[in-house]
């Protein structure tokens, strides 16, 4: 358990709007941990085990890893950051929940640890610039930064800018896998932002512009929220 009550925030958005992309910018100014379940997954799926075979059965064909082994897994790390001496605030929950029984199942674990929710960040973008972002996208295989070969090239091809490890394309990034994942999130995610809406916690950001003015707005506005605290 965290000792201190933590004030979470989550960015929410289709495949390819720019979660990742934009947690990565905003966490540290912010003192957020970003927690991405889809990179803790990728850590699993590099390893060679039963758990890594059952989750690359998910995850390669675009569709979503059951709840109880998801939340199971977010919470034990969430624990773990937080746990001990953390200078963080909370976290920035980056792929969860992605449907409403993963958004209750937040709600349950944030009340017993007298937790918080300070803000949904619904970074939106238009389907039909969702697939070039995805089948364009580099991943560095060693620290996880994200490019991309026409909107955010690397400085080098082919290098990371800031480890120097090979970038990859990442398995589920097929223009078949992504179609998936857009329709499961079109029918299960979406609908989450209604509930947090109906709570009074969303806020809507524009992802169709560039990624530092994207980054600058999402900063201003959160600051401001715990400002106010
Ligand atoms: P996850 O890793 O979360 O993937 P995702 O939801 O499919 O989202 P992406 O990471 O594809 O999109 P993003 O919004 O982060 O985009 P990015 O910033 O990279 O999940 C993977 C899988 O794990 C799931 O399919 C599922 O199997 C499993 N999983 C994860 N969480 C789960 C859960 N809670 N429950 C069950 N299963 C779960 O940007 C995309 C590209 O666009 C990049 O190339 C980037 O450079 C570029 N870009 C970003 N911003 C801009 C901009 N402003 N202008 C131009 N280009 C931009
Ligand atoms: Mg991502
Ligand atoms: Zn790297």
């Amino acid at each position: 358990m965290a000792k201190k009550s933590a004030a979470h925030v989550i960015i929410m958005g289709p495949q390819g709007a720019g979660k990742g992309t934009q947690a990565a910018l905003v966490a540290p100014r912010l003192r957020l941990e970003h927690v991405s379940t889809g990179d803790l997954f990728r850590q699993v799926m590099a390893g060679d085990s039963e758990l890594s075979t059952e989750i690359r059965g998910y995850v390669d064909r675009g569709a979503l890893v059951p709840d109880a082994l998801t939340i199971r897994m977010l919470m034990e790390y969430v624990d773990e950051v937080l746990g001990g001496e953390s200078e963080m605030r909370g976290m920035l929950l980056d792929g969860f929940p992605r449907n409403q029984a993963q958004a209750e199942a937040l709600d349950v674990a944030l009340r017993e640890r007298g937790d918080r929710l300070v803000s949904v960040v619904h970074v939106d973008v238009p389907r039909e610039r969702l697939m070039e972002r995805l089948t364009g996208r580099l991943v560095c295989s060693n620290c996880g930064a994200t490019y991309h070969r026409r909107f955010n090239p690397p400085k080098v091809d082919g290098v990371c800018d800031v480890c120097g490890a090979t970038l990859t394309q990442r398995s589920d990034d097929t223009p078949e896998a992504v179609e998936r994942r857009l329709s499961i999130y079109y029918e299960q995610t979406a609908p989450v932002l209604d509930y947090y809406r109906a709570a009074g916690l969303l806020l809507d950001v524009d992802g169709d512009r560039p990624i530092a003015e994207i980054s600058d707005g999402i900063v201003e506005a959160l600051q401001s929220k715990f400002d106010a605290d």
